[in-house]
C-alpha cells in the first residue's frame, strides 16, 4: 500500500454550512451495527457541497455503491475531474499555485481577480472542453477568496471578493489524490437531490444536509446557486425523505434549529414529527458578524 493510499481523504472544499464540526456527535447517531453486518450496502448524499460527512463515513466503512448528488455543476465538475483527471488537474492547480506566490502581495490580488475573470468566462461560456481548467481556477478561488464563500450573482458570475490569506494551502497534492481513491466507488450526479429516489431501496443509508432555513433575514445561507432553498422546497425534501422511508431506506437529515433564533418555531418539530428528532450543539462558522458567532443548535432527524 503506498502512502497515498493510507492517507485519509479530507474534503478539498471550504464550504458553508460544512458539516467537519458535528460528525463526533453525529457518530453516535448513525447505524454503525448495519454498516458493519453488510445490510447497508449503499451510501446516498444528495446534498453534497463540501461532502464533510461523506469523507468520514468513506474512511470508516465500506460501501459497495455511493451516490453523491449536487446541484451546483461547478462542484459536481470539481468532484468528477478529481476522479477521472487528477493528474492533468493537479498540475494545472500546481501551477497556478506557482504563479500566485511568485508575485508580491498586491500583486497577488490582481491576480486573483484575473483569474476569477478567466473563470466566468468559462462558466458562462458554452464551449466544451474546458473541465480540467474550470475545476483547477474552482479550487484555487475556494483557497484564495473571501472565507471559501461561493457565491454567483444574478447573471451567473462568481463575485466573491480577495480573501487576503498569508499562505493558502492552494494545492494540496497528496489530499487530492486520497479524494480520488475514496471516490473510487462513487458516481456523481449533477442534479436535484429527488434524483436519489432513483436508486435508494432497502440496503440504502440517505444523509440529507440540504441549504438552511436563514436564520434570519440578513443571514441568507440558501444563495449556493442561483436558486434559493426556500420552505416549499423544505417540503418537498419531506416528501422525498417519507418516499425513501417507504422504500426501506435509512435516512437521515440535518438542518440549523430555528428555535436558535425563536424558541417558539416549530417547524421541522412539525415537518418531521412522525419521525425521531435530536438536537446537536454547533458553532455558527461563517457570520458578516463576528459577535454572532456562537453555540447554537443544529437539529438531526432520523427515520430509525
Ligand atoms: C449545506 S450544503 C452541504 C454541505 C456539506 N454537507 C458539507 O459538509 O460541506 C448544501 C449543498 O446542497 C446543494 N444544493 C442546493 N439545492 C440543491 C438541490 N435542489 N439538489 C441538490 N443539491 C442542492 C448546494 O449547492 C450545497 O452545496
Amino acid at each position: 500500500m503506498s502512502i497515498i493510499d493510507k492517507l485519509q481523504a479530507k474534503p478539498f472544499l471550504k464550504w458553508a454550512g460544512g458539516k467537519g464540526q458535528l460528525i463526533s456527535q453525529m457518530q453516535e447517531c448513525l447505524p454503525k451495527d448495519l454498516f458493519c453486518s453488510g445490510r447497508i450496502k449503499n451510501y446516498f448524499e444528495p446534498f453534497l457541497g463540501g461532502g464533510a460527512v461523506f469523507f468520514w463515513l468513506a474512511s470508516e466503512f465500506d460501501f459497495e455503491n455511493i451516490y453523491l448528488y449536487e446541484i451546483n455543476s461547478e462542484v459536481a465538475n470539481c468532484y468528477r475531474t478529481i476522479k477521472n483527471r487528477i493528474n492533468k488537474l493537479v498540475s494545472e492547480l500546481g501551477e497556478l499555485e506557482r504563479e500566485y506566490f511568485s508575485q508580491i502581495d498586491e500583486k497577488r490580488e490582481k491576480f486573483y481577480y484575473s483569474r476569477r475573470a478567466e473563470y466566468n468566462e468559462l462558466i458562462l461560456s458554452t464551449a466544451p472542453n474546458n473541465t480540467v481548467r474550470k475545476a483547477a481556477l474552482l479550487l484555487f478561488l475556494n483557497k484564495t477568496c473571501f472565507n471559501g464563500l461561493y457565491r454567483v450573482n444574478s447573471k451567473g458570475e462568481f463575485n466573491v471578493p480577495f480573501g487576503r490569506y498569508k499562505n493558502p494551502n492552494i494545492c494540496n497534492e497528496s489530499n487530492l489524490f486520497a479524494v480520488k481513491e475514496a471516490l473510487k466507488n462513487a458516481e456523481i450526479i449533477n442534479g436535484d437531490f429527488s434524483k436519489c429516489l432513483q436508486y435508494a431501496d432497502s440496503q440504502s443509508f440517505v444523509y440529507f444536509d440540504p441549504p438552511y432555513r436563514p436564520l434570519s433575514q440578513t443571514a441568507s445561507f440558501t444563495s449556493y446557486c442561483q436558486d434559493s432553498f426556500s420552505d416549499s422546497e423544505q417540503v418537498r425534501l419531506k416528501e422525498v425523505f417519507d418516499a425513501l422511508d417507504k422504500k426501506g431506506a435509512l435516512v437521515m437529515l440535518s438542518n440549523s434549529d430555528p428555535k436558535n433564533i425563536d424558541p417558539k418555531d416549530n417547524y421541522f418539530d412539525d415537518l418531521y414529527r412522525e419521525y425521531e428528532i435530536v438536537r446537536l450543539k454547533a458553532t455558527r462558522m461563517i457570520n458578516c458578524n463576528a459577535s454572532k458567532r456562537g453555540e447554537i443548535k443544529e437539529i438531526l432527524v432520523r427515520n430509525y
